[in-house]
């Protein structure tokens, strides 16, 4: 599997994107901890799930009932979306994350959660980010944001000096700003509140604790104030009324730490 620190970011080849991958490498064990954890989901999915969620899954003409071979999935993606998946073995530092989704490649990681995890994993496996994340790159506009704001957050931090308090709390914001929207990010359909958010559609629990919780209208500065944690549910969640309020919050994201309004 490539570790993405081996790599040069600036020099990824096609033949990088799925180095090391192997799918024949998976067990039995896999194939079933991978339905077990799609049985729960599908379930929790349901009158939860965004209609750009369900038009992509169609789109991508998968139901997941069986583990997905990534190099099909890439394949399908990138004919139909110019997106490409990438495995990669671990977390990212954040400047290559969001250099690579700036560039329309998605980090996937490769491995099944294990049993004990099924009810949470804050470590992100295949399930997390192929179920939760893959079927809304089919939607033009959010995966536009998804890139456009990966370019404008990329540009932020690489003009900030490594190690300076001003980095940090950069770092805490715009993870902060990712985990609100397109981890656990709500969005109103029809006077109701739909998911978009990865963490939500990939996470029977998440879903459960969504729907204990409620959620708050979407706010940029309070977004950047909340703290959250990946060892537990989600403590909050933010809906917005269309992916144009995500569009707006990236451009007063420009504005506040003046970014040139032509890069997206
Ligand atoms: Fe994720």
């Amino acid at each position: 599997m490539s570790r993405i620190t081996d790599l040069n970011i600036d020099d990824i080849k096609d033949s990088d994107l799925l180095k090391g991958f192997d799918f024949d490498n998976y067990d039995d064990g896999d194939r079933e901890r991978w339905k077990a954890l799609l049985d729960g989901v599908q379930q929790a999915q349901k009158g939860v799930a965004c209609d750009a969620y369900i038009n992509g899954m169609a789109r991508l003409g998968e139901n997941f009932s069986e583990l997905p071979n990534l190099k099909e999935l890439n394949d399908k993606l990138e004919r139909l979306t110019g997106w490409r998946v990438m495995a990669v073995n671990g977390l990212l530092p954040c400047e290559d994350f969001y250099k690579l989704l700036s560039r329309k490649i998605f980090p996937s990681a490769t491995f099944v959660r294990d049993w004990h995890a099924q009810a949470f994993t804050g470590y992100p496996d295949i399930f997390h980010d192929v179920v939760g994340h893959l079927p809304l790159f089919f939607d033009k506009k959010f995966s536009d944001f998804v890139s456009k704001s990966s370019g404008v957050i990329y540009e932020i931090l690489k003009n900030t000096p490594d190690g300076s308090a001003e980095k940090e709390i950069l770092i805490q914001n715009f993870s902060r700003y990712g985990w609100f929207t397109w981890e656990a990010g709500l969005i109103k359909e029809n006077g109701t509140a739909r998911a978009y958010g990865g963490a939500i559609l990939s996470s029977s629990g998440e879903t459960e604790n969504l729907k204990e919780r409620g959620y708050d209208e979407f706010d940029l500065q309070e977004v950047f104030n909340q703290s959250y944690t990946d060892k537990e549910f989600s403590c909050r969640y933010f809906i917005i009324d269309s992916y144009d309020d995500l569009f707006a919050s990236l451009e007063a994201i420009k504005t506040k730490y003046g970014v040139d309004k032509s890069i997206n």
